[in-house]
């Protein structure tokens, strides 16, 4: 075999190892040193309330130092947080998670902050991680249209009519694998934060990920479905749904999908909310 198809071959092998691994993507011309990064002095933990609440893909601003460490926790973090801006620029900076140094852009959230629902997934996934926003592939572009149906839209501009959307974790998790229970409660103090600044009337979770982990409970989004909750943290009614990826892959189960819109779009209008 000659030189450059011994080469071609090493090359081949390289990148069929990185897949492996759960590369999924090339997104940067040249390399990134994560292992430089990562070893680079860590960003200060606390929040610059000055910072804005949309997402955004760049890296964010030097937070102010708070001389506790210990405060430092996500719990901490989310209570010191008053408004959504402080608690995305809390999230932003709190590096308490390698997910952080594996992505490209920190996702927040999009649509209306004050919308009567508030729709909330698991995780950016690789179009959400390249675009800084939630919900933007094809699973995100069915939740629209499912969202549409019931006249809920994450740009109408009357919090009646319009939807706010978050997920669980704000980083991408490698190869869009599903976040382990570590990492989601790491993250909770932070979603249950979020929903208290969001003021939402209802929530609407969507998967197994966000419900298990805003229920506190093992019991899978089949048997969840359809039926709404009490959200403990908040007290809001939740109604749990399919997560439209799920939907995806099982078109059949979009009935009772549409089922649960129904139930929100009935609630929405004044029908009494029974809670399980
Ligand atoms: N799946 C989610 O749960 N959230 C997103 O933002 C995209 C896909």
């Amino acid at each position: 075999m000659t030189d450059a198809s011994n080469l071609t071959r090493d090359l081949l092998d390289a990148l069929a190892w990185q897949i492996e691994l759960g590369a999924d993507e090339a997104i940067a011309e040249t390399p990134a040193d994560r292992f430089a990064e990562s070893a680079a002095p860590a960003a200060p933990r606390v929040p610059d309330a000055a910072a804005r609440v949309a997402p955004d893909a760049r890296p964010g601003p030097e937070a102010k130092p708070r001389g506790d460490e210990e405060e430092a926790t996500p719990a901490a973090l989310a209570r010191a947080a008053e408004t959504l801006e402080e608690l995305a620029e809390a999230m932003r900076g709190f590096e308490g998670s390698p997910l952080k140094r594996g992505a490209r852009s920190f996702v927040f959230a999009d649509g209306v902050p004050g919308a009567r629902v508030m729709v909330i997934g698991e995780a950016p996934g690789g179009d959400e991680d390249r675009v800084g926003r939630p919900f933007v592939g094809r699973a995100g572009q069915l939740r629209d249209r499912m969202l549409a149906a019931i006249g809920l839209s994450r740009d109408a501009p009357a919090p009646e009519e319009a939807a706010y959307i978050a997920n669980i974790l704000p980083w991408r998790p490698p190869g869009n694998r599903t976040p382990s229970p570590e990492e989601v409660a790491l993250f909770l103090p932070f979603i249950e934060r979020h929903i208290e600044l969001a003021k939402p009337d209802f929530i609407l979770s969507v998967g197994n990920t966000p419900t298990k982990a805003l229920l506190d409970t093992t019991t899978g989004i089949k048997r969840l479905r359809g039926r709404w909750v009490r959200h403990a943290a908040t007290g809001l009614p939740l109604l749990p749904s399919f997560h439209p990826a799920y939907l995806l892959r099982s078109p059949a189960d979009k009935r009772l999908a549409w089922r649960d819109l129904l139930a929100l779009r009935a609630a929405l209008e004044g029908a009494a909310v029974v809670l399980d």
